[in-house]
């Protein structure tokens, strides 16, 4: 008989089979201090491009102390148990409020995890004959959410409103017969390069189709629109939307995450959901904490300013030196390699020795095989000294030669 531990001898998967050269630097890589501009690798103080600790609230003094205040009050773990449980507090019902208020939607579910919550938001809102058409690029989340799904699902390639017409097209055929319907799953920020998802434009379909559009704007939430609320917002479409949902582990910097949308469909959700029903809510730590660190972001836009000037001036600074910096259009800022992942194994660990600069490099399978590249995510915390200490790295022939920027043009 076959057993199935075999593979984990001879096939660890694609970036498993790198684990001898890469575990503990490009995999598993220990960051030590507390999450900033400037962390700690093997000992060395870098310059820290890898946490999207966009507004700078993970050690936000406030936050910091609202948090202790909670542990010392309730512990660490009030309240146990799922929502529909024992895990619901008055806390969280303020938070939904607040939330619902801010991204503009009737109401609001908080949840544990955002991997989880998408999954289920998913398996809850589809039957069999419902189809689901998402962005080939959507995150993980969304991609095993809808392996979830017993019906028919239609990748669409990658923000290409024509292909997603097509589907739409050939969707409403089969639901005509069917009695199904269909939903529309894209992100605000797809977030390892950086576009924003067509959200006005396929929100210009809904006029010629009949579907529900669900948005991921986990990147988006904090740091898109004037006041922070969003992609939607930023685009001028945020009512449009029928479910935005986001995550506090980007601009919030912490644990847990938020779907939101109408009444009546939250309420279905919050009776639905089986990660939620089945798995235990997020502790008051993590409530009170998000309703400050959600008043901070609402109330102090001199961080969102801050993250957007260092974001243009490191891009700008990329692109002046013959970086390819792809179609990024949010702070999500990629440097597009040749895709020879060997050089650009080296290129990540000369970056931290020489010049204690610490980003992170993506390959396959999280983009598509021919591409390989360095993803800097800059925050409000980072300093003009930072960003000029990482151009002139990036300046620097011996590193522009790993990089390949001319190579990869050509592709
Ligand atoms: C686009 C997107 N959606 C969802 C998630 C999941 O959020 P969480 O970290 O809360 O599980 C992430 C986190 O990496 C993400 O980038």
């Amino acid at each position: 008989m076959h057993d199935i531990f075999k593979k984990t001898y001879e096939n660890k998967g694609p970036i498993g089979n790198w684990k001898n050269k890469i575990e503990g630097s490009i995999t598993f890589p220990e960051l030590t201090g507390k999450v900033s501009n400037r962390m700690f690798y093997k000992g060395q103080e870098c310059i820290n491009w890898s946490s999207n600790n966009y507004l700078g609230l993970a050690n936000h003094p406030e936050v910091t102390k609202v948090e202790i205040e909670t542990v010392n009050e309730w512990g660490g773990s009030y309240p146990m148990g799922s929502r529909m449980m024992t895990g619901e507090t008055s806390y969280h019902k303020e938070l939904e409020r607040k939330l619902a208020t801010f991204v503009n939607k009737e109401a609001a579910f908080v949840t544990n995890i955002g991997y989880q919550a998408m999954l289920s938001c998913i398996d809850a809102l589809v039957d069999k004959n419902d189809i689901i058409i998402y962005d080939a690029e959507c995150h993980a989340c969304i991609v095993d959410g809808v392996r979830l799904h017993v019906g028919q699902h239609y990748a669409f390639s990658h923000n290409n409103v024509d292909a997603l017409e097509q589907n739409l097209k050939r969707a409403e055929k089969r639901v005509d017969k069917t009695g199904g319907g269909i939903l529309v799953i894209t992100e605000g920020i797809f977030g390892i390069q950086g576009e924003q998802g067509k959200l006005k434009e396929i929100i210009a379909l809904k006029a010629s189709y009949n579907f529900r559009v669900m948005v991921d704007d986990a990147h988006g939430f904090g740091t898109m629109g004037h006041d922070g609320s969003g992609t939607g917002t930023e685009q001028g479409i945020q009512d449009h939307i029928d479910i935005y949902y986001s995550t506090f582990t980007k601009s919030m910097a912490s644990m847990g995450a938020f779907i939101t949308a109408d009444s009546n469909v939250i309420d279905y959700l919050k009776y639905n959901m089986r990660s939620q029903i089945f798995s235990r809510t997020l502790p008051l730590l993590y409530v009170l904490g998000a309703i400050k660190r959600l008043d901070i972001m609402r109330n102090t836009p001199e961080l969102r300013n801050k993250l957007w000037a260092n974001t243009q001036e490191l891009q700008t600074g990329f692109k002046n030196l013959g970086y390819d910096i792809g179609k990024t259009n949010s702070c999500v800022t990629p440097l597009y390699l040749s895709g020879d992942i060997v050089k650009a194994i080296h290129l990540v660990e000369k970056l931290r020795k020489d010049f204690s600069i610490f980003c992170s490099m993506v390959a396959y399978p999280v983009v598509p095989k021919k591409l390989a590249l360095l993803r800097v995510i800059p925050t409000a915390t980072h300093t003009k000294e930072d960003i000029e200490e990482t151009l002139y790295a990036f300046s620097k022939p011996e590193v522009k030669s790993m990089a390949f920027t001319e190579e990869i043009k050509q592709q």
